[in-house]
């Protein structure tokens, strides 16, 4: 599918800046029957910091664009840039986006935005990323990011899903970064006990399981992990998931002693919506 921006995405634009907007697909993995990723050509122009979102879409059969909010899963130092994807069987755009092939183009608008920004957060000691469902994306690009690291002297990645199987592509993406030939030599054999990884299932049985609001409240991920529990002297989070988790993930964090923050005042913790939803 090679799309006709110039038509689709008519008037006030121009032609040149159309263009720039066509991406192209160059590999796609499904996860699941509900989870796939796809990396796509970088606009030579974009510039984004890991952790951004950015508007991507298909046209519709109008011909008009069919835009929505997704986060940049690929590290700012990447030639390409990836996505990792819900497959909503009705929805509007992922009806039509699941099924894009290597060679298609898609449309990305190249703005970069977001709050989940290494910017927004005061330095500490160990950064927490808390995350359910496609929520990881930010996260997937800011742990293959080496100033995540230089900033924070450990990182902790929980993930929560209902089952299994829709762990799979953070799991592969932790697996291959505590092999990664950069990391390993930049910080050497340490990396492995730098980045902290967490999955839990909540609706099928696995190794760990639970809620992450539960596990926080609990104390369990502490003693897993064998972490003292979380401080606002030394530790920073990041947020993504549902509105539902992201508000009462907000509330464990401020009971121990943690306050929002923003790109403009930056303090403990930042958050984002994975995807807009029905509400709490
Ligand atoms: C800041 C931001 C960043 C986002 N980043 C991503 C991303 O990296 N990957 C991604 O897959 N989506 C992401 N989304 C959601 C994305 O914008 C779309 O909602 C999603 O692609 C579905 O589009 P759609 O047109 O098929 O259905 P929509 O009409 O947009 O959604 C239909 C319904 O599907 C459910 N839904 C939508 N997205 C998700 C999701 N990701 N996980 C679980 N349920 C969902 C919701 O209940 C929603 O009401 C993000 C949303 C926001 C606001
Ligand atoms: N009917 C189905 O089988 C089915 C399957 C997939 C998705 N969906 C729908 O698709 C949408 C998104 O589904 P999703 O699985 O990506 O996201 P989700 O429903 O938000 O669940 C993802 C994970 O987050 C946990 N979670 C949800 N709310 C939480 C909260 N307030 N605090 C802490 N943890 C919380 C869930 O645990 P719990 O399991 O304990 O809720 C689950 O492990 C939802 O609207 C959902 O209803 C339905």
């Amino acid at each position: 599918m090679t799309l006709d921006l110039t038509v689709a995405d008519a008037a006030p634009k121009t032609a040149k800046k159309t263009q720039s907007d066509a991406q192209t697909v160059t590999s796609v993995t499904h996860w699941t029957d509900k989870l796939f990723s796809f990396r796509v050509t970088r606009p030579a122009s974009l510039r984004f910091r890991s952790g951004e979102f950015v508007m991507i879409g298909l046209p519709d059969d109008n011909g008009k664009p069919i835009l929505r909010a997704y986060s940049i899963a690929s590290p700012n130092w990447d030639d390409e840039l990836e996505f990792y994807s819900i497959k909503v069987q009705d929805g509007p755009l992922t009806s039509r986006l699941q099924h894009i092939q290597p060679g298609d183009q898609i449309i990305l608008r190249p703005k970069p935005v977001g709050t989940l920004v290494l910017d927004a957060l005061l330095p500490g000691k160990r950064l927490w990323f808390l995350a359910t469902g496609t929520g990881i994306a930010p996260f997937a690009s800011l742990m293959r990011d080496p100033e995540t690291y230089e900033r924070y002297e450990q990182v902790v990645m929980m993930h929560t899903c209902r089952t299994a199987d829709e762990l799979a592509y953070g799991r592969e993406l932790v697996g291959d970064l505590k092999n990664d030939p950069l990391l390993g030599e930049l910080y050497g054999k340490d990396f492995a006990s730098r980045l902290l990884y967490y999955p839990t299932t909540t609706r099928e049985q696995s190794a760990q399981m639970g809620r992450i609001t539960d596990n926080l409240n609990s104390g369990r991920i502490f003693q897993d992990l064998g972490l003292p529990p979380i401080s606002p002297e030394t530790d920073r989070a990041m947020i993504c998931g549902s509105l539902a988790f992201n508000v009462d993930v907000k509330a464990v964090l401020e009971e121990f002693g943690l306050r929002e923050g923003a790109n403009s005042e930056p303090r403990e913790f930042v958050v984002e919506k994975a995807f807009v939803g029905e509400g709490v």
